[in-house]
């Protein structure tokens, strides 16, 4: 689009979205809007918007997606060393000096689409957060491949508490665990309700798949090895059995690793233009990496009030943690 079409557009979308509804008891420097059953900044809002009216997706890319703090930088990484194995090896992979958000696009992040570095790969890869049933049109008719992750909920609430704190706003003091604890029970996180952001995808797994791939963080955090393989055949990618002689498998699982990444000088101190005025460290995206560690921030009580939602919302479907 043209830079006056994209002006009348962005004034366009900002009409829409002062409409909806909207909460800011998040205390973050944005306040959350209600789209299509799924509560957003409006920075990702307004992207959601255009990738919905926008992007054409090809049946030979890959879409990344999750909710966020599930293991996004995590799968990332995983799948950009897998797509990129023939061109970079551990000693000079871009992972060692960006971001892995910086490597591939986010579809509802406009600027990102631009990025060069994923389109000129066999499996261009595309990350998204955005809901199974929000998703572009044409993600579901080019009948591209798909793969999602999720986590554990009670380590998801604590990993974005953690990391909301950081948007908090500066004239007021940031949420309680307590507080965020409710809304993410009643529903209100960004890209939430969690639960049936999961569900979207397990159902649409269920039925295709082939199409997507639906994996666990706790499952990765068990056997890496094992799902780094089983990513690259979803993929259509997989390791010849000379490369599994040589360690490819291992080489990407050591470097995309949580002590690895956490340990690079970009991500302890670089900074990450998420979208608009919205920059967050690097280091933000890296806490513990950790599988339980809700253990140690909620009470018996609190867990018992989420492990009761999931299994309402998602154990009737078979889906457990
Ligand atoms: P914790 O806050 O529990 O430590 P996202 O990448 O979707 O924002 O999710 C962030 C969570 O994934 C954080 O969890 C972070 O520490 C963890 N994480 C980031 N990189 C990881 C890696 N390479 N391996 C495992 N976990 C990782």
């Amino acid at each position: 689009i043209d830079n006056g079409s994209a002006k009348a557009n962005h004034h366009y979308k900002d009409k829409i979205i002062s409409g909806l509804p909207r909460d800011e008891r998040w205390l973050s420097i944005f306040d959350c809007y209600q789209y299509q059953g799924f509560w957003y900044y409006p920075g990702h809002l307004e992207g959601v918007m255009s990738a919905q009216e926008h992007f054409v997706a090809n049946p030979t890319d890959v879409i990344i997606s999750n909710a966020p703090k599930t293991g996004s930088t995590w799968i990332k990484a995983l799948t950009f060393a897998i797509a990129t194995r023939s061109k970079y090896n551990s000693s000079n992979s871009p992972l060692l000096t960006s971001l892995p958000h910086y490597c591939m696009p986010a579809l509802e992040v406009i600027s990102s689409l631009k990025f060069p570095i994923t389109q000129s790969l066999e499996i261009p890869l595309f990350a998204t957060h955005i809901p199974y049933d929000s998703l572009p049109k044409s993600v579901l008719s080019s009948r591209c491949k798909i793969i999602y992750i999720c986590r554990e909920p009670k380590d998801v609430l604590v990993s974005l508490w953690y990391h909301m704190k950081r948007h908090a706003r500066k004239d007021k003091a940031s949420l309680s665990l307590q507080e965020a604890f409710e809304l993410f029970c009643e529903g209100v996180s960004v890209f939430g309700p969690y639960w049936d952001h999961i569900l979207g995808y397990w159902k649409a797994s269920m039925e295709s798949p082939q199409r997507i791939l639906f994996l666990k963080y706790e499952d990765l955090k068990k056997d890496a090895h094992f799902y780094v393989q089983k990513i690259a055949d979803f993929m259509g990618y997989p390791f010849s059995l000379n490369e599994e002689k040589k360690g490819a498998v291992q080489e990407i699982v050591d470097l995309c690793s949580f002590e690895n990444l956490s340990n690079l000088e970009v991500n302890k101190t670089g900074k990450h233009h998420v979208s608009g005025s919205n920059i967050v460290d690097n280091s933000a995206f890296f806490r513990k990496g950790e599988v339980g560690d809700w253990k140690n921030h909620l009470t018996p009580e609190m867990a018992e009030r989420i492990d009761k939602i999931t299994e309402q919302k998602l154990g009737r479907f078979g889906l457990e943690f």
